[in-house]
């Protein structure tokens, strides 16, 4: 986050840490163990700040905390389980999860955290409300099942990939802006504009995950780098790769995902095609034309600094290395 962002959010991004660990403390010790290990260790925030954000701008009556921390709460049980998906083993340069705890506690945990995330969310008595956080729910995980269906897939299109990258990611940050709206009763075109507003940095924020896994290291992300191309996960800058090769060498690639054998030499050469062609800068130019439209989304909107918060986030997420 810029440090703009940080300084004029730092009370909020205690309250939000605050709030998570003491909420998550009632948990039975496995579990508590487990959540507080995602939720505490350095995650950016994005998601909740997004709700507490769009919350203010149409008022200040009610305690959209517990409501943003129920946002972090999904995306964080969406991490516990991504990366038993992606067999990933590291996450803001710590072990994962399922490393030290188990696939099968980790699964559990996630779903605990859910369940408590909704909890969290139906207190504040807004049939609306849960109603969106059930989408929220159901769409993240509807998108994580469609990319794994499709993984090794070297056809996949740009369209599909697009479909995925909405399901799995900017339906979260569309929810957690339209949630932050509906705590404060707001009008459904504010509703609306900040709902796509969201969508679409969600997009972006995706589209830049994916140039960073074939572009930065693991000191800046921490994450393991490469890790999309070494599961099959068919990515813009693969896809756009893809695009520019024979189908014949699509067919040798599909086929060597699917047995799970690409040679070491074969990712290293997609690797190094990929960012010496640059798809990787032409995917993070993608996401800045998303940043645009996130940018008009907003122009119904009155001015007010947490209207001028939000753009400075939107402009982060096409900026940001980690
Ligand atoms: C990671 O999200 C998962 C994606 C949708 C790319 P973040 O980059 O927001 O993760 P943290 O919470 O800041 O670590
Ligand atoms: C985001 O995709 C997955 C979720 C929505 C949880 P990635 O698999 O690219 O996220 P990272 O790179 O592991 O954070
Ligand atoms: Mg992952
Ligand atoms: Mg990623």
């Amino acid at each position: 986050m810029t440090d703009v962002v940080k300084i004029y959010l730092k009370k909020d991004i205690s309250s939000i840490n605050t709030f998570l660990k003491t909420n998550t403390n009632s948990f039975s010790p496995l579990v508590k163990e487990i959540t507080q290990h995602i939720l505490l260790s350095g995650g950016k925030r994005v998601r909740p700040l997004l709700t507490l954000l769009c919350a203010r701008i149409q008022g200040k009556t009610k305690d959209s905390i517990p409501l943003a921390c129920s946002l972090e709460m999904i995306h964080a049980a969406s991490l516990l389980h991504d990366d038993i998906l992606d067999d990933s083993n590291m996450r803001r340069k710590n072990p994962t999860a399922h490393t030290i705890f188990g696939n099968n506690a980790t699964i559990l945990a996630g779903d605990a955290l859910l369940a408590r995330a909704s909890r969290i969310a139906a207190e504040y008595n807004n049939a609306y409300i849960v109603k969106l956080f059930a989408s929220a729910v159901e769409d993240t995980a509807s998108g994580a099942i469609d990319e794994m269906y499709h993984t090794g897939d070297a056809e996949l299109t740009e369209k599909e990939y697009y479909e995925i990258i909405i399901g799995k990611t900017a339906k979260l940050f569309e929810f957690s802006c339209r949630m932050g709206a509906c705590c404060e009763n707001a009008p459904i075109e504010i509703e609306d504009a900040l709902g796509n507003f969201g969508l679409n940095i969600g997009i972006a924020f995706q589209l830049v995950d994916d140039s960073l896994d074939y572009a930065s290291s693991s000191e800046d992300t921490g994450k393991p780098i490469g890790g999309d191309l070494r599961e099959g996960k068919m990515t813009l800058p693969l896809i756009l790769y893809l695009q520019t090769r024979e189908k014949s060498e699509r067919k040798a690639i599909k086929k060597a995902f699917t047995e799970k054998n690409l040679s070491a030499q074969m990712q290293e050469e997609i690797i190094y095609n990929i960012t010496h062609a640059d798809f990787t800068q032409t995917t993070r130019n993608t996401a800045k034309q998303y940043i645009e439209k996130a940018t008009q989304n907003l122009n119904s909107i009155a001015d007010c600094k947490e209207k001028e918060i939000l753009l400075q986030i939107a402009q982060y997420v096409i900026a940001r290395i980690n």
